[in-house]
């Protein structure tokens, strides 16, 4: 499939870390995100189809986003790009949760947790008054899945326009969960290609609360309990998945990027 985007399609987005360029193609129903600073196309592929052996699918009213990776032209120039389907139904609308707070309280969100004296306050007050004022009372494990998520995968990117609702008539549902592309060590400008994994890995802070993901995971789920059960990882089991997705990397990439992924996992879920 030949696809192609010029400027003139483009959706303007911003994000914590820059903002990838992206599309929503009509005919195809399908959302597009171009790599901005490493391989985050592939990150999201990957984590999608590890999340496929989770027990998500089978025990939440929610569900995660699944990525393939794409070769694309845009501007002219081939640009690789990760795909998703729309998952808006008729009707509904994507809420972030920094939009949504703004409905709820009159001062930022961001503001309102610097009041709070720990991280486990504010993780307290995000998911139970979300839950309260959506009705969604599964909020709160939604939450912590969504930081067990990023605590295996390394996902620094988890601001609150990453974490939202869908609201159609005044009603909420729980959004899909999306953007892992932050993960897996992907941004190789920021965390470099010739520094060793092991090393990167420790720089890394979980957001939104700017902690150690670790302590993110943990103090969510002292709250809420455990919500994700996915198998450990072998290295071989890995590269299976990274298989379908490396070709759409330069070849003198490919040793690095399988290097960076497997050694990132195999630690992650050790903790
Ligand atoms: N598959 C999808 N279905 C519906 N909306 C999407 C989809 N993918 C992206 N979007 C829209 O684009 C926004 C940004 O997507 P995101 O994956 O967070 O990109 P970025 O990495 O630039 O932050 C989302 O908040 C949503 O509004
Ligand atoms: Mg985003």
């Amino acid at each position: 499939m030949k696809i192609n985007f010029v400027t003139g399609d483009k959706i303007a987005e911003t994000s914590s870390k820059g903002n990838q360029e992206k599309w929503f193609d009509a005919v195809s129903d399908t959302w597009y995100k171009l790599d901005q600073f490493g391989y985050e196309a592939l990150s999201e592929a990957v984590i999608s189809r590890l999340l496929e052996k989770s027990n998500i699918e089978n025990n939440f009213p929610f569900n995660f986003v699944r990525y393939d990776v794409k070769n694309v032209t845009a501007h002219k120039h081939k640009r690789t790009a990760c795909s998703s389907k729309n998952f808006l139904r008729d009707g509904q609308a994507i809420i972030t949760l920094s939009h949504l707070f703004a409905r709820i309280i009159d001062i930022p969100l961001k503001n309102m947790l610097e009041r709070l004296s720990s991280d486990k306050k504010r993780i307290a007050y995000i998911a139970e008054k979300t839950a309260e004022f959506t009705g969604l009372e599964l909020f709160p494990q939604y939450l912590t899945l969504i930081f067990e998520i990023d605590a295996l995968f390394l996902n620094d990117d988890r601001h609150l326009n990453n974490i939202a609702l869908l609201e159609c008539d005044g009603k909420y549902d729980y959004c899909p969960i999306f953007d892992n592309g932050a993960g897996l060590l992907s941004n190789t400008q920021l965390y470099r290609m010739d520094i060793e994994p092991k090393a990167l890995m420790r720089e890394v802070y979980a957001r939104p609360f700017n902690t150690t993901f670790n302590r993110q995971r943990n103090t969510a789920e002292s709250l809420y309990g455990k919500q994700l059960k996915i198998p450990a990882f072998t290295s071989t089991e890995i590269e299976t998945v990274l298989k379908h997705f490396l070709e759409f990397y330069p070849e003198r990439d490919r040793g690095i990027i399988t290097d960076r992924v497997t050694v990132c996992i195999l630690e992650r879920q050790k903790l």
